[in-house]
Order: structure tokens, then C-alpha cells, then sequence
């Protein structure tokens, strides 16, 4: 398994091409099994998750064409060419759910699309039980009649979904794109209460509608989808990564270096731009995207609490959290979307870090210097986290389990090192 040795102490400098939004890609190509058109997707990262997603919707009959390779610097010019002419099975079967638990979003585009859908349930993951109850009710409030059996949610709309209203107990990206896909194809009008607000729930509604669905209120928490009998093909290019824009944002102010983030939209950041402002880094739109620095030299402590869109983002966590590490002060971050997200804190104090948690919450002790050291990654957040600690560390550090990186960062350590981090992949 590969690993990727840093040695810290370079203060980054240049520009890195901002790649698709993993969680955007994703979606998307389920949305492929609303019509028997082709569905064309451009500016596709590329990341393990994508040509697994690309793999099992080729398990449902899709006619996948996947082309374009990250070119350069990591900008990945990737298309995908997606062509659900005719659905062979309705089955997204334990042993590839189980590997990606976005898989879960064939569900709701298959019933839509041919009445019938059974996917296994995805299982726990490391961050947390992550249940999918919330699918399912805003499923069954369409008409869906749905059970469990052996594991398998078996889910059936022999006369078609039925439009309705839907309030979510609590926000779910997952559950609103579900639901989002199912009622584009529902016979009338489906009102969705609380819906998520991420970036890549508006760039999903703005394909269906590219695709003939009739969807407003996207950006706010009231979606209402008229729906259609059918959907037809279109073209959309992925939208930026958000999470990768506050990701390399961390990494220059980690550094005291300066990066300009082509294609990065400040609007897409929410709170992530309040957060770093107030800890001393400036954030600069030009027509390029976003310039990065720090403002005066030092970095000062946080106090956070993740949330919903447009709050601070669970994703940007435990980036966040290594960030502060090295900041003047005591800061606090408190998770409150995931019960299990703090596997990265074990690691980082390997690397000197003072860090406390008690609950939901932990508290960082500012210090001048990390050490490097050899890390394990956990999961797609924790292990870029290490990285922008092994950037600023003392020393060398070795990260492990690089794989979990490669499920949601294009080529991250050649973004990096194009900016004159000592970076480097080792196979082994
Ligand atoms: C999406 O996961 C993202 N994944 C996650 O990114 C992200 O952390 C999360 O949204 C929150 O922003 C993709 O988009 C592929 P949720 P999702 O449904 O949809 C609970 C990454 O690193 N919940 O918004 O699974 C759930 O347990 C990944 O890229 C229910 O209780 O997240 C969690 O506590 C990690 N019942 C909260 O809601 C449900 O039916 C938010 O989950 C669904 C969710």
C-alpha cells in the first residue's frame, strides 16, 4: 500500500486548479438512471470513488464511457458519458454498498425510474452508525412501500410515486438528494421542508432541471419539484470542491504561505471564511477564484461548532483542527453532525499537538511546533489533516493508508508539491 512521506517547513506558494466536488460527482451520476438519454458530466475529479460509482451503475445496465486523465497539475479534464437506455437490475448489491455508502443514492432514482429498487443497507461506517431512516420515510411519504429483508431495503411503487410534502426532522445531504431524484419523476408536486442547503444539493437540482425537471427554491430550505413524466439528457460540469478549496485554504495559512485557488467561490465556503478571517488568515476573490495568506503573521485560536450549510462544514473538521494546533491560543471545536469524527486527534498528538476531548467537543492547546512522525489515516478528512500538520511539522512524517486520501482528493500530493511542498507518493 502506498504512503506519502513530508518533510515539513516549506511555506506554500502558487496556485492550485480546484478539482469537482467529490459530493457533487457522486449524485450526479446516480441522477444518469433518471432517463434512458445519455447524461454528460465534465470537470469529474479523479478519485477511486467516482469509477466505483462508475462501476456500479454499470452493475444496473448504464453504458458508462469515462474519459480524460488528470493532466498536469492535477486539473482533472475528465468526462463521463452516462446512458441508462435500459435498467437490467434494480439490485445495488451488500458487497459494493458496503465499500461506498453513497451508493445508497441509486435507490431513490431507481424506484422513480422503474418502480422497484432493493439496495443493501450501506452498515456503519468509522465516523459513525449513519442511519438511512430518513431515505426511507421521505420515500415511503411519496407512496413507496418499503421493507427489510436479509439486510436489503426492498423498496416498490408499482403505480408510480405519488408528489407530497416532506419535513425533514433533521437536515440530511443524502436524504434530500434521494428524495430530490425520486420526486423529479413523481406524478405532482413534492415540497421538501428543511431540506439541505450544501452547494451540491443546488448543483444537483440545477442538472435535473438541465435534464427537464421542474425544481425552485434551490440555495434555500424549502425545495418544491413539480414532477415530470420523463427526463432527458444534458451536459453539466461538476461544481468546484468546497471541502478541497478550504482544505488547500488551511494548507497555505498552515504554511504562512500564499495560494491563489483557481475555481474556489467564496459563497460556497459559508462559514469556513468567518472562521479563518477571525483566526488571521485573509481570503481575497479575484475572477480567478481565491487568494489566500495570512494577514499579519500569526494565527490566532477558534472556537467552532460544525453544522449544516452555510455553518462550518464537518468535512473541513478535522483540517480545521490541525490548523489550530499550531495557532497562539486555546481553541474549541465542537462536532456535532457525526458522533465518531475525532480519530484524527489520537495522530495529531503523535505529532505534538495538545489536544483534549471530552464528548463532542475538543479543546487545542495552541503549540509552536509539530514533529513529524509515522501516522495512520482513518478516514478521507483525518488523513488530510495529517498532511497539512506534516507540513508545518519538524522532520518527516509518513502517512499510511493512502488510500482513504485517494477516495476524495485528485492527486493531492502533486497540488502540493507544485507549490513547493517536499511531498512525494512512496509505492510500495
Ligand atoms: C454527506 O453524507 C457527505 N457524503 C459527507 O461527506 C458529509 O460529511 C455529510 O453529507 C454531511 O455534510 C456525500 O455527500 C457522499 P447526512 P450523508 O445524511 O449524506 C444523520 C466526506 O468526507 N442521518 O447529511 O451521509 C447522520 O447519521 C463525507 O466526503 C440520520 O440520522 O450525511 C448524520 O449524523 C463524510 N438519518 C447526519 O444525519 C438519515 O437517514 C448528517 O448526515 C441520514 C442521516
Amino acid at each position: 500500500m502506498d504512503k506519502i512521506r513530508i518533510r515539513g517547513g516549506q511555506p506554500l506558494k502558487g496556485e492550485i486548479v480546484i478539482s469537482g466536488a467529490k459530493n457533487a460527482a457522486l449524485p450526479l451520476m446516480a441522477a444518469s438512471l433518471l432517463t434512458e438519454e445519455t447524461l454528460r458530466l465534465t470537470n469529474l475529479p479523479d478519485l477511486a470513488d467516482i469509477s466505483f460509482m462508475a462501476h456500479i451503475l454499470s452493475e444496473h445496465g448504464v453504458g458508462v464511457y469515462l474519459n480524460g486523465n488528470a493532466q498536469g497539475s492535477g486539473y482533472s479534464n475528465r468526462l463521463v458519458e452516462l446512458t441508462a437506455g435500459r435498467i437490467t437490475s434494480t439490485r445495488a448489491s451488500y458487497d459494493l454498498v458496503r465499500k461506498m455508502r453513497a451508493s445508497v443514492l441509486v435507490l431513490g432514482p431507481l424506484l422513480a425510474r422503474e418502480g422497484h429498487a432493493e439496495v443493501s443497507l450501506p452498515g456503519g461506517c468509522a465516523i459513525g452508525q449513519r442511519p438511512i431512516d430518513l431515505h426511507l420515510s421521505a420515500l415511503e411519504a411519496l407512496g413507496a412501500e418499503i421493507e427489510l429483508l436479509e439486510g436489503y431495503i426492498v423498496a416498490k411503487a408499482p403505480k408510480g410515486l405519488k408528489g407530497a410534502e416532506v419535513v425533514f426532522p433533521k437536515v440530511s445531504v443524502g436524504a434530500t438528494e434521494n428524495l430530490l431524484m425520486a420526486a423529479s419523476l413523481a406524478q405532482g408536486t413534492t415540497r421538501i421542508v428543511n431540506a439541505a442547503r450544501e452547494p451540491e444539493i443546488s448543483d444537483l437540482a440545477d442538472c435535473l432541471n438541465k435534464m427537464g425537471a421542474r425544481i425552485t427554491g434551490i440555495g434555500g430550505g424549502t425545495l418544491t419539484v413539480e414532477g415530470v413524466a420523463r427526463l432527458h439528457g444534458a451536459e453539466h460540469a461538476v461544481v468546484a470542491d468546497r471541502i478541497e478549496a478550504g482544505t488547500f485554504a488551511m494548507a497555505a495559512a498552515i504554511t504562512d504561505g500564499e495560494l491563489e485557488l483557481l475555481g474556489a467561490r467564496a459563497e460556497h465556503l459559508g462559514a469556513v471564511i468567518e472562521v479563518l478571517e477571525a483566526a488571521g488568515v485573509t481570503l481575497r476573490e479575484s475572477n480567478r477564484g481565491l487568494s489566500v495568506k495570512r494577514a499579519n503573521g500569526r494565527l490566532s485560536a477558534a472556537t467552532v461548532e460544525t453544522a449544516p450549510f452555510p455553518g462550518f462544514p464537518t468535512d473541513l473538521q478535522a483540517q480545521l483542527m490541525a490548523l489550530m494546533s499550531t495557532a497562539e491560543g486555546t481553541s474549541e471545536v465542537t462536532e456535532s453532525i457525526f458522533e465518531n469524527r475525532f480519530m484524527h486527534v489520537p495522530e495529531l498528538c503523535r505529532m505534538g499537538a495538545h489536544i483534549e476531548v471530552k464528548g463532542s467537543k475538543a479543546t487545542i492547546h495552541g503549540c509552536p511546533r509539530l514533529n513529524g512522525a509515522e501516522v495512520m489515516a482513518t478516514d478521507l478528512r483525518a488523513s488530510v489533516s495529517m498532511i497539512l500538520a506534516g507540513l508545518v511539522a519538524e522532520g518527516e512524517t509518513l502517512m499510511n493508508r493512502v488510500y482513504h486520501l485517494d477516495r476524495g482528493y485528485e492527486h493531492v500530493e502533486r497540488k502540493l508539491a507544485d507549490c513547493g511542498a517536499d511531498i512525494e507518493r512512496l509505492k510500495t
